[in-house]
């Protein structure tokens, strides 16, 4: 009841604005008002909801942490041993059923990042009889931990061996960590392929693909679109000329392309922008424009016009194609436009619909 009383005054200085003929109008609006005031209550809930989603948030990266602390991706051993690389011929015979497999582990040669094949591989390569490759294809990042059968080369059988399955992760930075376990028989051991070396230089926003399993290469990944959506609104009156709104009640700001300060936004990337923007005038015989800004060009007018008593509402809808750091804002260039604080006549919003190159 509070906030419903402590503007009636506003609303009892509003009222002057209209004469005698003007009254059932006056009362229509006086219910407006109420309207909106019992809005802005709900308002205060839905913000006080808001915090303690935010403090939810806080919550959910306390569980990102303990999430990452037994991230095998953080947490594995180093196995850097040159004899388990798929080119090498030696009579060396090394049997990994005699290891004592214990966590994680993450296969280097000679301090270079590389990943298990996913090839048949030659009899009596990567120090040992049968080498063991993986008969499945690595996972994606969005797989999470994946459970992958190992083959074990012999006698012209690729699959003569069908060892114990050991799980595989993929981890952000272009490598994989598994989960090794005893081979199923002596002589067989896990393989190191030479020739994905060269994921270890792909960047992060690439990836190592092959078509042949042999030859193995980066690729720069698809990019994906940035998000950007603001919707913000003016909470007060705004009487005759005001350079630039500065639409203080931010609902919406994802991307953070919008500054509540100084009432601009700007394009963080290329693309294509939609925007719109409107305004509410009441008085009689003013009219209302608002001008959409864009690199100080304006662009685009919502106007309202009361001719007789009434209220006006105008909205103003613009799509355009925008260069990164492209500014956009909303002039009040004359007229008198009305809000309250819950009620969302004067607004300015956008989105991004596409990012281009
Ligand atoms: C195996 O490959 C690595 C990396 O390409 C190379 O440095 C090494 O000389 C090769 N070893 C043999 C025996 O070919
Ligand atoms: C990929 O990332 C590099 C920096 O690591 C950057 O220079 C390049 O522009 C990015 N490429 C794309 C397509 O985003």
């Amino acid at each position: 009841m509070f906030c419903y009383f402590h503007s009636f005054s506003t609303l009892m200085s509003e009222l002057k604005l209209w004469r005698v003929e003007d009254q059932p109008l006056a009362v229509q609006l006086a219910a407006v008002f109420k309207e909106m005031e019992s809005l802005k209550c709900e308002q205060t809930t839905l913000q006080q909801q808001q915090n303690a989603l935010t403090q939810d948030d806080n919550f959910q990266s306390s569980v990102e942490d303990a999430r990452r602390r037994g991230d095998p991706c953080f947490h594995y051993t180093v196995l850097d041993q040159t004899w388990r690389a798929t080119n090498t011929t030696t009579n060396m015979k090394m049997c990994d059923r005699h290891v004592d497999w214990k966590g994680w582990y993450r296969l280097f040669y000679k301090g270079k990042s590389l990943q298990m094949p996913e090839r048949c591989v030659p009899v009596n390569k990567c120090g040992t009889n049968s080498p063991l490759w993986l008969s499945g294809p690595h996972p994606r990042i969005r797989d999470g931990i994946v459970t992958r059968n190992v083959c074990g080369h012999w006698k012209k059988q690729c699959c003569a061996f069908r060892s114990t399955p050991i799980k595989v992760k993929k981890c952000p930075g272009n490598y994989y960590v598994y989960q090794f376990t005893k081979p199923t028989s002596c002589y067989l051991a896990y393989c190191a392929d030479v020739n994905t070396l060269v994921c270890g230089r792909c960047r992060r926003n690439q990836s190592c693909v092959s078509r042949d399993k042999i030859n193995w290469r980066c690729k720069t990944n698809r990019m994906s679109s940035r998000k950007i959506h603001f919707f913000a609104s003016y909470p007060a009156q705004i009487t005759g000329k005001m350079n630039r709104i500065k639409y203080s009640k931010v609902l919406v700001n994802v991307g953070r392309a919008f500054d509540r300060r100084t009432g601009v936004f700007r394009a963080p990337v290329k693309g294509i922008y939609q925007f719109f923007f409107s305004t509410q005038t009441t008085i009689k015989g003013l009219k209302t424009d608002l001008w959409l800004v864009i690199n100080n060009y304006w662009v685009a007018l919502s106007r309202a016009h009361v001719p007789r008593s009434y209220s006006v509402g105008s909205t103003s809808t613009y799509m355009t194609f925008l260069r990164r750091g492209a500014s956009v804002y909303v002039t009040h260039n004359c007229g008198n436009s009305w809000a309250t604080a819950a009620s969302m006549t004067i607004t300015f919003g956008g989105s991004l619909l596409l990012q281009s190159k």
